[in-house]
């Protein structure tokens, strides 16, 4: 395969100056990294949040365009007013955890409560916040990051590592592994917002979802699961046919109210263990699709609610309300609070165990 990766300093991407406000004490440590596959799809890469901030990939006829949305300089990052996570790693905990509370073999741990009344994405300086080590390795990039023991509250030691490569099927990785010198809580995922017309297209009411799950995990008005499982049958949640995504979006229903649109967890109906097809997006003018694979039990399907226009994307369009969307495979929101509950999978890392999992965003055209 023919790549080529290249390493841009800060620097060559924006003028760069250090604000107070940030944790970045060193924004010359920050980079920007080009894959490019030999059917000419680009992706691009940065460490800081493990973000990648540009997904260049084609229609059916050929034409290119970035189906992510993004800043157009790491200022845009570092300072966004509104804190969207655009295309970043979120962790430790990706979603929600009530009130920031859990516990761990009885010991109990206070996290930050940075949305509402609960811990949302890692917290204030969660992952998508700091600067990861980065390394250059066959066909992508490794980005590493030692979350330290205590970090916005979390228990342990957390060596972490996602791996981003691109195939020459279309295809972005994302290996994810983790190790920790005591028993923490880990799960982390991928923010990139998607619209498959290009950044910056109006809305994403027009593309059809598919989503391989039957049940969702229901949430409180504060997007915090009851605990209870929901079956889509009948319901604006019934994604398991290709449905346009407009159509129930603002249905009569208090799960869509709570939303307000989709911003939920659904457990998908897996065959076993294993990379498993999760959900399928396209768009039908520009006859893009992804396709989402992967090792977790669920996905959080996020309609793009709290884009409120105003935040301005890299090519200068405003990115307003369901402009974009977000497909973040995971374990359910708030799962420690179930932790050995029927269907409520583990999300407890203990020392010499290892976290190991992989998603993977495949384009096509149809
Ligand atoms: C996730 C959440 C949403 C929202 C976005 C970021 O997808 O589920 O509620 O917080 O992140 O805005």
């Amino acid at each position: 395969m023919k790549k080529i990766l290249s390493l841009l300093a800060c620097a060559a991407l924006v003028g760069c100056s250090a604000k107070q406000e940030t944790a970045v004490s060193d924004f010359d440590s920050i980079q920007q990294f080009t894959l490019k596959n030999k059917n000419g799809m680009i992706v691009k890469i940065t460490n800081y949040g493990a973000t990648i901030t540009s997904i260049i990939v084609p229609d059916r006829d050929g034409n290119m365009a970035d189906v992510a949305l993004g800043y157009d300089s790491v200022e845009g990052y570092v300072n966004a007013i509104a804190r969207e996570y655009l295309g970043a790693v979120v962790g430790r905990y990706g979603n929600r955890i009530a009130e920031g509370k859990f516990s761990i073999d009885g010991e109990e741990y206070e996290l930050a409560t940075n949305n509402g009344e609960n811990h949302l994405h890692g917290g204030y300086m969660g992952f998508d916040k700091v600067v990861w080590t980065a390394e250059v390795v066959a066909d992508g990039v490794k980005f590493s990051y030692l979350a330290k023991d205590g970090e916005e509250g979390y228990p342990g030691n957390l060596n972490l590592s996602v791996t981003y490569t691109l195939t020459d099927d279309n295809e972005i990785k994302m290996h994810y592994e983790a190790t920790t010198d005591k028993p923490t809580i880990v799960n982390v995922t991928n923010h990139t917002y998607f619209n498959l017309a290009g950044e910056g297209s109006d809305s994403i009411l027009d593309h059809v979802l598919q989503i391989n799950g039957s049940k969702t995990t229901p949430v409180d008005a504060g997007l915090i699961p009851t605990g209870e499982f929901a079956d889509v049958t009948g319901t604006p949640f019934d994604f398991r046919q290709p449905k346009v995504i407009g159509k129930d979006i603002d249905a009569d229903d208090q799960q869509i109210e709570y939303g307000p649109g989709y911003d939920h967890n659904w457990v998908l109906d897996r065959q076993g263990d294993g990379m498993q097809l999760a959900a399928t997006l396209s768009e039908p003018k520009s006859g893009r699709v992804m396709e989402v694979f992967t090792e977790e039990p669920c996905i959080q399907f996020y309609s793009g609610n709290f884009l409120a226009g105003n935040l301005t994307g890299k090519s200068g369009k405003v990115y307003k309300e369901r402009s974009a969307l977000c497909l973040e495979t995971q374990h359910a929101p708030d799962s420690i609070n179930h932790e050995g509950e029927a269907g409520w999978p583990s999300v407890i890392l203990r020392p010499g165990e290892k976290y190991d999992t992989t998603t993977i965003y495949k384009f096509s055209t149809k």
